[in-house]
């Protein structure tokens, strides 16, 4: 992170006075302190980002500053000045919690190198801060799958990641399209720069802008430190917009200003910081329809779009399920300490049937709780898969492109209430009995069925679940208290997504 404010804390004025004006004429805001005690209130006042603190002072010793920046929240990094050319008192500079010293006395590039130093530790800091929220294993980033669809894609990963171009990635929920952002970003020149994430999706509105560009001190209430947003958190790397359909047109306007101008303001500041970020984008909503609607402006498109995405689902590419089940099951078998024996020929004819409205994260939770459920070493049997229309009734779109129309693009492959007689049925086809008993199912049942096997798909988030079915949340809620199944602990599941 840049370093912006630095306290020059010296009792020695020539010394002082030499510093400061190095910092300004190096654009810093720069604070002067002559004692302890000065310097506590300056800190007490506002965020600074780094202290250069003598060691003898009036009133104390330079590492009692010290000891008093590391209780406070955002603590600035010290630096320590000492006149004693010795190892020993280096040693203790250091000891004591000091970013780093300066022996006096010392030139103007000594002074830009500890600066330098600081602002990369800063960066790393506030990276790792952001990344220990949440992670991954490496195993876990792997793309799967030696599809024709797959290999393209990884050639055309190869292809962008050489580049600094920004990227659209544009597929159904669950299809990979952030596993592809992080393929994208791990092959680039800017691997070893941070990587930042940002759900659109899941931000509340009023704090999208604050998350993007950062915040000033006393910006908004709440705002009680100063802070930065993910773009300078991203600066020197990458930076991953993800559901970017679902922004504001207010913050639409602003991201296009970043992306044209490589510059922002934070909220409530008035300084102009400039980002040098490699942008990736990711939308499971076909945008140049949002464009249409003016839901999303048309300049913003254009400027994501300069190398587009597309992700396949999974049904496009059915070759790809028995390596992916497989390969899931392994993983799950391990983290659960469950071992399988794997899948049996109609479970894996099963799981190749299905259509998998929530693609590949559909695919993970089905393997994940057939072995949780399965039997110590047992083979996989389709009953503990769960596909209950698919094993008693299937339902199946053939991969035909005159019959893949825009319901299929959508991942709506089925409509329940549409008569699905056991034949063929304009290019439907569907068999509506249960297996067990031998019953033609209603379409009241299969209705309720489907809807039930759409929200496990979607890991019970109705907001995902209704719009991939095609319906309001309203008819949603009102289906499930229908099926007596409204619970109150599955409302949160309607905002969070
Ligand atoms: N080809 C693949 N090989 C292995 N795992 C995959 C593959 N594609 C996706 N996954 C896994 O599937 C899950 C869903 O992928 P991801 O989150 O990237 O999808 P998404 O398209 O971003 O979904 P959403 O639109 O819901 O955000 C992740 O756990 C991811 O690791
Ligand atoms: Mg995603």
């Amino acid at each position: 992170m840049a370093i912006e404010k630095i306290i020059v804390l010296e009792d020695e004025a020539i010394i002082r006075k030499h510093l400061t004006e190095l910092l300004q004429r190096r654009n810093y805001l720069v604070a002067q302190a002559d004692s302890i005690a000065k310097a506590r209130q300056l800190i007490d006042k506002d965020d600074f980002d780094l202290v250069f603190a003598d060691v003898r002072l009036p009133d104390g010793a330079g590492t009692e500053i010290l000891d008093y920046c590391q209780q406070k929240p955002n603590a600035p990094l010290v630096a320590l000045m000492t006149a004693y050319a010795s190892v020993e008192s280096a040693v203790e500079c250091m000891k004591s919690g000091a970013f780093d010293y300066l022996i006096k006395p010392f030139s103007d590039e000594q002074v830009d190198i500890v600066i330098k130093k600081a602002t990369e530790f800063n960066q790393l800091l506030k990276v790792n801060q952001h990344l220990s929220s949440g992670g991954t294993s490496d195993e876990e980033h792997v793309i799967l799958g030696n599809s024709p669809a797959i290999e393209q894609l990884n050639d055309l990963i190869r292809k962008v990641a050489r580049t600094q171009a920004t990227v659209l990635i544009q597929g159904e929920s669950g299809t990979g399209k952030e596993l592809v952002s992080r393929a994208i970003y791990k092959s680039s020149t800017r691997s070893k720069q941070p990587f930042i994430t940002v759900n659109c999706a899941a931000i509340p509105e009023n704090l999208v802008e604050s998350e993007f560009f950062g915040h000033e001190k006393g910006a908004f209430t709440g705002a009680v430190s100063r802070r930065e947003g993910r773009f300078e958190l991203a600066h020197g790397g990458t930076i991953l917009l993800d559901e970017i359909s679902e922004i504001s047109p207010v913050v639409q306007s602003k991201l296009l200003r970043v992306l044209q101008e490589r510059e922002l303001e934070r909220v409530g500041g008035t300084r102009t910081i400039g980002v040098d970020v490699r942008v990736i984008a990711t939308t499971n909503r076909d945008l140049t329809q949002s464009v249409e609607r003016k839901e999303f402006r048309q300049d913003l498109f254009f400027r994501l779009n300069v190398v587009p995405i597309h992700v396949p689902p999974l049904r496009e590419r059915h070759g790809d399920i028995p390596l992916l089940a497989e390969s899931f099951m392994r993983r799950y078998a391990k983290k659960h300490g469950c071992p399988v024996g794997g899948f049996s020929k109609s479970s894996l004819e099963a799981l190749q049937h299905h259509q998998w409205p929530g693609n590949i994260r559909e695919l993970q939770n089905v393997v994940e709780r057939a072995v949780i459920l399965s039997a110590e070493g047992a083979l996989i049997e389709p009953d503990l898969l769960g596909l209950t229309v698919m094993s008693s009734g299937r339902i199946t779109i053939p991969a035909n492109p005159s019959s893949q129309g825009e319901e299929s693009s959508q991942g709506a492959t089925i409509k329940a209430e549409r008569p699905l007689p056991k034949s063929t049925h304009d290019g439907v086809q569907a068999e509506v009995s249960n297996s067990a008993s031998g019953e033609i199912l209603s379409l009241g049942e299969l209705e309720k069925r489907h809807i039930f096997q759409a929200l496990e798909a979607f890991g019970q988030n109705r907001t995902k679940t209704a719009k991939h079915l095609g319906i309001s949340i309203r008819t949603l809620r009102n289906k499930l208290n229908e099926y007596g199944a409204n619970e109150l602990e599955n409302e949160a599941s309607e905002d969070n997504s």
